[in-house]
């Protein structure tokens, strides 16, 4: 039987950090770039013969990041290459690449149209110039239009772009008009996330100090509700929390995470799920170097972790949590695990059930922490 697998690849490097941003990514000199790609080759040769063995061969690639558009063609091709001892490129099903829009050319978006990428996805996030320097983006709105319109003219005909909102100082009618101008754009894809403050980042130091303004809840959730309507009259059907796509286009590597499914991740950082468990590589990029074969390390968790991350994933979907899968997977009727939780859920209107699946309602959605919270505990 064939299995739906994928692999991620993580591009650690950054040309500035974004203000806002926890990812694991660095700004570094080509040294040190060309020293990881060495170290990536390592441990791809080591993990995907083993893993192609197990599951046979996968149906997507990710290369994400960081930011993989920053490479060098030389080394983008470096990878592919290797990636092409153990599987036909042309075999993937799907095959995204991560690029910003300042540091993507048309040489480069043809260069990896040829080797076979087949999705774009740019990191636009607004289309206000005072935002974007506001959350530290090196690049202008006018940028991401011109790098968007370029994939198109190379032929990508599967381009995505990242949207945040509530942003310091970003009013609703900021939001309205980025949306309108990520449509007229035409890509097939939109994720759309709400700003997380994250700890220890400069954008948190400039908020605690006062020095940018967040917008209010009120507004927050006034945002969220844009995003939610306006994109599915643009044409762009929800499937996710954040993210929404034209007809077929959905991500088919990122459907794999919450649904269950295998995937292998290389690089610094990267995660796998492999046979109900979790492994995370290092986050220290000179142990990576050094080692990138003994840089995995296996997340320590009870069945009831695995259990909860199940049930949070699948009710991320749109489509929902498939009844019948649960059952065969944990031997018990979701809907008799979680009597309590889930009759209280469905009175609410946050959850509904038909013959197959149990989803979040449009309501359930806004306030999907307090939903899964619900879970946490009640099968005790
Ligand atoms: C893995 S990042 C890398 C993408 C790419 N380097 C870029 O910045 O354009 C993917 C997306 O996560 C989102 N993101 C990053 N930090 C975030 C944060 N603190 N809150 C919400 N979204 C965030 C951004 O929309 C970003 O494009
Ligand atoms: S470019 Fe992307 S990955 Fe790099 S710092 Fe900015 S948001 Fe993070």
């Amino acid at each position: 039987m064939k299995t739906n697998w994928g692999v991620y690849v993580h591009i650690p490097f950054c040309k500035r950090k974004c203000d806002y941003c926890d990812f694991v990514s660095f700004v570094n000199n080509g040294d040190t770039v060309t020293e990881y790609i060495k170290a990536l080759a390592l441990e791809i040769n080591y993990r995907m013969p083993k893993t192609i063995e197990k599951y046979g061969k996968p149906a997507t690639l990710y290369i994400g990041g960081g930011t993989p558009s920053l490479l060098a063609i030389k080394e983008i091709d470096k990878i592919f290459s290797v990636m092409g001892k153990y599987t036909n490129i042309a075999d993937f099903e799907e095959i995204t690449i991560e690029a910003n829009p300042e540091s993507v050319t048309r040489e480069k978006l043809t260069f990896y149209k040829n080797l076979g990428v087949n999705r774009v996805s740019f990191g636009a996030q607004s289309f206000n110039d005072n935002i974007l320097k506001r959350i530290g983006r090196l690049h202008t709105a006018k940028e991401a239009v011109n790098a968007v319109t370029l994939a198109k003219e190379v032929g990508f005909d599967n381009v995505s772009l990242d949207l945040m909102y509530a942003l310091p100082g970003e009013a609703l009618t900021d939001l309205q008009s980025n949306i309108e101008t990520a449509a007229k754009l035409e890509p097939e894809h939109i994720s759309a996330y709400c700003l997380t403050l994250e700890e220890g980042t400069p954008l948190y130091k400039k908020c605690n100090a006062g020095e940018v303004v967040l917008p209010t809840e009120e507004s927050e959730s006034a945002m969220y509700d844009l995003a939610v309507t306006m994109l599915p009259k643009l044409g762009f059907q929800r499937y996710e929390i954040s993210n929404f796509a034209k007809q077929g286009k959905h991500s088919r590597h990122n459907m794999l995470y919450w649904t269950d499914a295998t995937y292998l991740g290389v690089g610094l950082s990267a995660a796998s799920y492999i046979e109900n468990e979790r492994f995370k590589n290092v986050n220290d990029l000179t142990e990576y170097i050094v080692n990138p074969i003994m840089s995995r390390i296996k997340e320590e968790r009870n069945a009831s972790d695995g259990e909860f991350e199940y049930i949070f994933l699948a009710l991320r979907t749109v489509k929902g949590l498939n009844k019948n899968h649960y059952a065969t997977k944990y031997g018990v009727e979701f809907k008799k695990r979680y009597k309590k939780s889930l009759a209280k859920l469905t009175s609410a209107r946050l959850m509904i059930e038909d013959d197959e699946y149990f989803r979040l309602t449009e309501r359930g959605f806004k306030v999907s922490n307090e939903v899964f919270g619900e879970f946490i505990g009640a099968n005790e």
